[in-house]
């Protein structure tokens, strides 16, 4: 339970936390074209066997596995059960039930042979990890000579990557916001909560370890909403940004670690106290701007997927 703690900074028994990254989110991960073209580059075809390490409710499996049928064996693992009743369920649900299997276990010693799996796959997995080097490591050995291991993670560099309606910061305020996303994220490391950098270092990494055919794309949707929200696509999204803002929502955890790191990477309680406040207040902004119709914003370009095969 401690090393638990100690590596990953939320807790995915959390009802609140599980909602927003394992369902909600997901709703937003990749466009249909970029599923079709990314299965292309990682050259699954029927009758492979596929790995979602991490699988948590298990969205790769589900959306890259079909891929992988008929013949092929779709395995998902995470160190949660109550995560992998969930995702079997899922699974299921979606008709590729019989092909999957699910395994309570870590990533940092994998139960399965070497030379295992055609594709390995990992999604916003290696950004909580305190040692992501090693958990590729280990996916390497479990893929064949052959095999494609693709990685999907935050490259967030620190500094603004959206924009909203409800925020007119100074060039002076954007600065210290800035400064103190790039503190929260030196004390997440030291923390040992893992990196949201990680997926910027990917394609360095599996070059080091002689991996072939490298590559890399950015998550080329947007989010956005404008009023008067037309379209379904953008319903959704401000259903799901209401629910992340709500008093048990998403941005309460997210306050909280971010207070945490700020003190960890050696901040002063004043300048946590002030840059905390300044968010609250700018979720409370945010929400009025929500609730009287006139919220907008844009995101995107901060998720990545980088893949190689093993020699
Ligand atoms: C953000 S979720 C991502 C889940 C899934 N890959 C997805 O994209 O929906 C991170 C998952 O990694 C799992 N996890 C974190 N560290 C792990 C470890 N050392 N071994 C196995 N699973 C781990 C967590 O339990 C959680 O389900």
């Amino acid at each position: 339970m401690t090393s638990k703690k100690k590596s990953v900074g939320l807790d995915y028994t959390d009802r609140a936390v599980q909602d927003e990254i394992l369902i909600r989110q997901r709703r937003n991960m990749w466009s249909p074209e970029q599923i079709g073209s990314l299965s292309a580059h990682f050259r699954l075809a029927p009758g492979m066997a596929l790995l979602d390490a991490g699988c948590g409710y298990g969205y790769s499996l589900r959306t890259f596995g079909p891929r992988c049928l008929p013949g092929g064996r779709l395995v998902g693992l995470d160190r949660e059960p109550s995560l992998l009743e969930t995702a079997a369920r899922l699974a299921k649900r979606e008709g590729i039930g019989s092909a999957a299997e699910f395994h309570a276990g870590d990533i940092f010693s994998l139960p399965f042979d070497t030379d295992t799996f055609d594709a390995v796959l990992m999604q916003v997995v290696m950004c909580h990890l305190a040692e992501p080097e090693r958990a590729l490591d280990e996916l390497i050995r479990v893929a064949k000579p052959g095999g494609c291991i693709a990685v999907f993670d935050n490259a967030v560099g620190g500094c603004p990557w959206g924009w909203d309606s409800t925020d007119r910061p100074t060039v002076r305020q954007a600065a210290a916001r800035c400064e103190h996303e790039l503190l929260s994220h030196h004390g997440r490391r030291k923390l040992g909560r893992g990196d949201w950098s990680v997926g910027l270092y990917l394609p360095a990494w599996m070059e080091q370890r002689g991996l072939r055919d490298v590559d890399a794309r950015v998550n080329e949707l947007v989010r956005w909403i404008a009023p008067p929200y037309r379209s379904p696509a953008q319903q959704v999204t401000l259903e799901n940004t209401r629910a992340q803002c709500a008093d048990d929502g998403m941005d309460r955890i997210d306050i909280k670690h971010t207070a945490e790191q700020m003190r960890a990477a050696g901040c002063d309680e004043r300048t946590v106290r002030n840059a905390m406040r300044s968010r609250r207040r700018r979720t409370t902004r945010w929400r009025e701007a929500m609730d009287d119709g006139t919220a907008a914003f844009t995101y995107g370009g901060s998720f990545w997927c980088a893949w190689g095969f093993k020699p």
